[in-house]
């Protein structure tokens, strides 16, 4: 049997849309097994579909058909620590397991790149998929098809605080709010940031994460789409927060914190409790996992 751990991820980082992306502390869990026809169940009592339409074995299936290797069945199992539709990779942790999960069955066959090129076919972008398989903090690019990525550990004197709210927002229904066309100002906003807060991660100089999260290209227009998005924001960058941003297509928002800053979370957490508006989201203290995905 094939064991894979994916952790959380949070893509973006503010200004890199489609392209930043980070690995954190929340681990989901698949078990795999060859056997005749599927058998797909959850240790945690969370739905998962049952059948060929399970993204977990549907991204196995992609690898069995890459390599031309016919399929006879799988048992998978899945425990989701990952809270589902709330931008913190849940999908994606599921097509990198059964990626993964299944290139393991099949002796390894694959490298890092088409693995990584595989589970972003099926994303369709590269910002969460990449922090899941590698962990830390990651820059990603596709290039005729091909997608390239560069992984930096995260410093683990920082810490993320992840203000979950307590309803779902589909990516699709996220990226749907986007407009077609941006700026070539807006696009120069975007691009200067992005390569700040890669720098930034990558030197230290964490002082500069507040500008350069900043954002144009996305979460003006989706914040409408989360009830106390903004008050999130106002919060934690008043209890000291590095950076805030909207984790992936949101409604997750995550803050940047000093790992040694403890008093945050009782703070926030009493602000949440206090707040009529904000009662609906929960803050969940995460460190880095500079690991990445774990094929045991
Ligand atoms: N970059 C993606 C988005 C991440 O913001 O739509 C969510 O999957």
């Amino acid at each position: 049997m094939i064991q894979v751990t994916v952790p959380a991820t949070s893509a973006n980082v503010g200004a890199g849309f489609d392209s930043l992306g980070l690995a954190v502390s929340m681990h989901n869990v698949f078990t795999f097994e060859e056997c005749n026809g599927i058998q797909i169940s959850s240790v945690d009592g969370t739905h998962v579909p049952a059948g060929s339409n399970n993204l977990v074995y549907r991204s196995a299936r992609v690898v069995y058909d890459q390599l031309g290797i016919p399929l006879r069945g799988l048992r998978i199992t899945q425990r989701n620590d990952i809270p589902m539709a709330r931008g913190l990779g849940s999908s994606s942790a599921c097509i990198v397991a059964g990626i993964l999960g299944a290139n393991a069955l099949l002796g390894d066959k694959l490298t890092k790149r088409q693995m990584l090129t595989l589970a972003t076919a099926i994303e369709g972008h590269p910002d969460n998929v990449a922090p899941a398989m590698l962990g830390g903090f990651v820059t990603s690019v596709i290039d005729e098809g091909q997608v390239y990525s560069v992984k930096k550990d995260i410093d683990p004197e920082l810490a993320f605080a992840a203000f979950v709210p307590d309803f779902r927002l589909l990516t699709s229904k996220a990226r749907a709010a986007l407009p077609q066309m941006v700026s070539h100002k807006d696009a120069v906003y975007n691009l200067s940031r992005a390569a700040l807060a890669t720098a930034a991660f990558c030197d230290g100089d964490y002082g500069l994460l507040g500008v350069a999260t900043k954002d144009t290209l996305h979460q003006q227009y989706r914040l409408p789409l989360i009830q106390g998005g903004d008050e999130v924001f106002e919060l934690a960058l008043d209890l000291g927060a590095l950076a805030a941003y909207i984790s992936g297509a949101g409604p997750t928002i995550m803050a940047v914190i000093h790992k040694d800053d403890t008093a945050f979370f009782d703070r926030a957490a009493a602000a949440l409790q206090q707040s009529e508006l904000l009662r609906h989201f929960t803050v969940h203290r995460l460190l880095a996992d500079n690991t990445g995905a774990v094929v045991e």
